[in-house]
């Protein structure tokens, strides 16, 4: 038996159902929760699995005969040996209500392609590159500030993460604390990556929603940049759909065209599935 098939009868042994056709059925390695409605896990990655960074794929539970799935975006760089996400807790969420409470050990079912428009491919070159996320619209980004080839695409990466309260932050400070010792990244990440966070209800250093900080220059005035700018700016956008809705009007008044894997140009966006 080669190495796949051998995890795939493993991870049979776990389950009752079968592994639905055009799955993996992956080992959970670890799991970590960061408020009441957010945590993060980490899987096994089949050899075979490939993707760009900032691409989505849809995930499940081996706990039915036609299991439950939906998209999420992968937080890891396609260059990590495991499979990273974020994810909220929804009570009666028909997938995370179950999900949230994986152990390590467990099996997740991941589909075997991966999709996306939050890519580098979907932009052109340019001198910032804003990634603007809400809640667990930061997962794509995840990605993308952990792969060598974004730096190599831009030279300033600006990381906005807005949420409700102080906690619903900290799975992002921690990336990109950890990003500064990396030793495969570190180096290039220096004085480029900046990270700028907001809440919206619980009281903190800077408050409010990005619309409103884009829109009063508050954000411009605290990065030390110029307001938006199509000749040197690319946009990557990724959270609820009003979030997505009302920044994508902002970018598009500033000038900016919307970017695709086959038409590549200024932004891009992608909604935060929720599940
Ligand atoms: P607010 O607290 O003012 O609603 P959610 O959990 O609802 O997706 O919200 C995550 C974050 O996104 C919150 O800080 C929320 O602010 C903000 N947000 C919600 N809707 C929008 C929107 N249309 N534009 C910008 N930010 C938004």
């Amino acid at each position: 038996m080669d190495s796949a098939a051998l995890r795939e009868a493993e991870a049979e042994k776990t389950t009752e159902f079968p592994i639905p056709a055009g799955c993996f059925a992956e080992r959970v390695t670890s799991v970590k929760h960061y408020t009441d409605n957010l945590f993060a896990f980490r899987i096994t990655r089949p050899q075979s699995f490939r993707f760009r960074s900032g691409e989505f794929v849809m995930i499940g539970l081996p706990n039915a005969e036609k299991p439950v799935f939906r998209a999420y975006s992968i937080a890891s760089p396609s260059w990590d040996e495991e499979v990273e996400f974020f994810s909220i807790k929804v009570p009666d969420g028909p997938l995370t209500q179950h999900l949230q409470k994986i152990q390590p050990g467990d099996t997740v079912l991941m589909r075997q392609k991966s999709t996306g428009t939050l890519v580098n491919d979907a932009l052109t070159p340019a001198k910032n590159l804003y990634m603007i996320s809400t809640g667990t619209g930061i997962a794509p980004f995840a990605s993308l500030i952990r792969d060598p080839e974004t730096y190599e695409k831009f030279d300033n990466i600006i990381l906005t993460h807005t949420c409700r309260d102080v906690a619903e932050l900290d799975y992002g400070k921690e990336l990109v604390t950890a990003l500064k010792d990396d030793p495969l990244i570190g180096e290039l990440v220096e004085g480029r990556l900046t990270h700028f966070t907001s809440t919206t209800r619980e009281t903190s250093p800077v408050m409010g929603r990005i619309t409103t900080l884009i829109e009063n220059g508050e954000l411009f005035k605290a990065l030390g940049t110029e307001p938006l700018d199509r000749e040197q700016d690319r946009v990557m956008i990724c959270g609820s759909m009003a979030m997505l809705k009302d920044v994508k009007a902002l970018v598009e008044k500033a000038g900016l065209k919307e970017g695709s894997n086959a038409e590549p140009a200024d932004f891009v966006v992608e909604r935060a599935f929720v599940g």
